[in-house]
């Protein structure tokens, strides 16, 4: 009988909660415990009743509640070992041998550094007199499993992160709310989207708003932008267009790595093109609210697969992480799904932006 706790980590997506029921319920349907972790990597360090065993109607309702029930959090202890040792401990005085764990790429890579830490920690925990021979024998080694949950859609290897389709709906909802009062008005309004690294959103919702231009980390504009911009939009305004729509993604930059921010996006059309022009900055709004249809179907088979993974997956082969593939749901192995994403970072620090823009492609 396996005993799989399942936890949320980094900033929450709609579709955590599906992910969370899903897998509580494969684990108790294939005979398993089923466990939730509260407050992410923080209640795996702080125990007590923040580990929960969790039942079949625990998490009855919760595919179509937003954030995650279960809370997440930023942990600062969970990345020191000593915080690594109090949640290895924790997990082995509950039985806990399978961590499926839903989060970025961040909270993915302490899992797996967790993971591989595992034996250590143990025999650690024996020496400081926390546990005895006995008590770890049984659990020489711990399976974890990820699950992506990001509404960024910033990881390599999988089509869809859990919460990206839910967040593009709401920006995209928004934008055309914004729509009506720019065109009332004949207004530019730069409206400001979520996505550090990733452009993801802001490309998604450009396309699907018919927003004028638009700002990308990962693909800064030509030097002289400012002028390609203002032509654009001008033409567009010749053709009789009432409103302006400029997406910047929050990680906007230029090609020599300068912040590109909305308000300097808002000044050069108020100043060169006249326009009277508004800010808009999205913000959490993006993150919060009920999953999308998508979420709901996304969440609930990879965390089923999550639960298949811990059941299948050898202990000592590496961390599979559940991606979507051309609309399969498959394994690839978390690292290298982890690698793969900070390359595109790397590429783009480098300023190496067609290299980014290549393996964002390729992914
Ligand atoms: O979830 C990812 C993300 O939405 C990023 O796009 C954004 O920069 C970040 O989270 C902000 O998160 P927080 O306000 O929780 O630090």
């Amino acid at each position: 009988k396996r005993r799989i706790a399942v936890l949320t980590s980094g900033g929450d997506a709609p579709g955590m909660n599906g992910a969370v029921r899903a897998v509580v319920r494969m684990a108790i349907h294939s005979g398993s415990v089923a466990f939730a972790v509260h407050e992410g990597y923080e209640g795996l360090v702080a125990g007590g009743d923040l580990i929960k065993q969790m039942n079949w109607e625990d998490v009855r309702g919760w595919l179509s509640r937003g954030g995650t029930l279960i809370g997440s959090a930023r942990s600062m202890r969970f990345r020191e070992r000593s915080g690594r040792l109090a949640a290895a401990k924790n997990l082995v005085l509950r039985g806990i041998d399978a961590l499926v764990v839903c989060g970025g790429d961040g909270s993915l890579t302490g899992a797996d550094v967790f993971r591989s830490e595992w034996p250590s920690l143990l025999l650690e925990l024996v020496k400081s007199g926390d546990l005895t021979e006995a008590q770890i024998t049984p659990y020489t080694s711990l399976n974890i499993v990820g699950l992506v949950g990001s509404i960024d859609n910033d990881m390599s290897g999988t089509d869809a992160t859990i919460g990206c389709y839910s967040s593009l709906t709401r920006i995209c909802d928004a934008v055309d709310d914004v729509f009506d009062t720019a065109t009332s008005h004949q207004r530019g309004f730069v409206i400001e989207v979520m996505g550090r690294h990733c452009g993801w959103l802001a490309l998604m919702s450009a396309i699907s708003t018919g927003a004028d231009w638009l700002f990308i980390p990962e693909m800064p504009p030509r030097d002289g932008w400012e002028d390609d911009m203002c032509s654009v939009i001008t033409k567009n305004r010749e053709r009789g267009k009432r409103r302006t729509i400029v997406i910047v993604a929050e990680g906007a930059q230029d090609r020599h790595l300068n912040k590109i921010g909305s308000t300097t996006v808002k000044d050069i059309l108020s100043t060169r093109l006249g326009l009277d022009t508004r800010v808009t900055v999205l913000g959490h709004t993006q993150r919060g609210g009920p999953p999308c249809a998508y979420d709901r179907t996304l969440s609930t088979l990879q965390g089923v697969e999550a639960v298949k993974a811990v059941l299948d997956v050898a202990p000592d082969a590496p961390s599979p992480v559940i991606i979507i593939r051309e609309n399969k749901i498959e394994r690839m192995p978390l690292m290298e799904a982890v690698k793969q994403t900070q390359e595109v970072a790397a590429r783009i620090k480098a300023k190496d932006f067609d290299t980014a823009m290549a393996l964002r492609d390729s992914e």
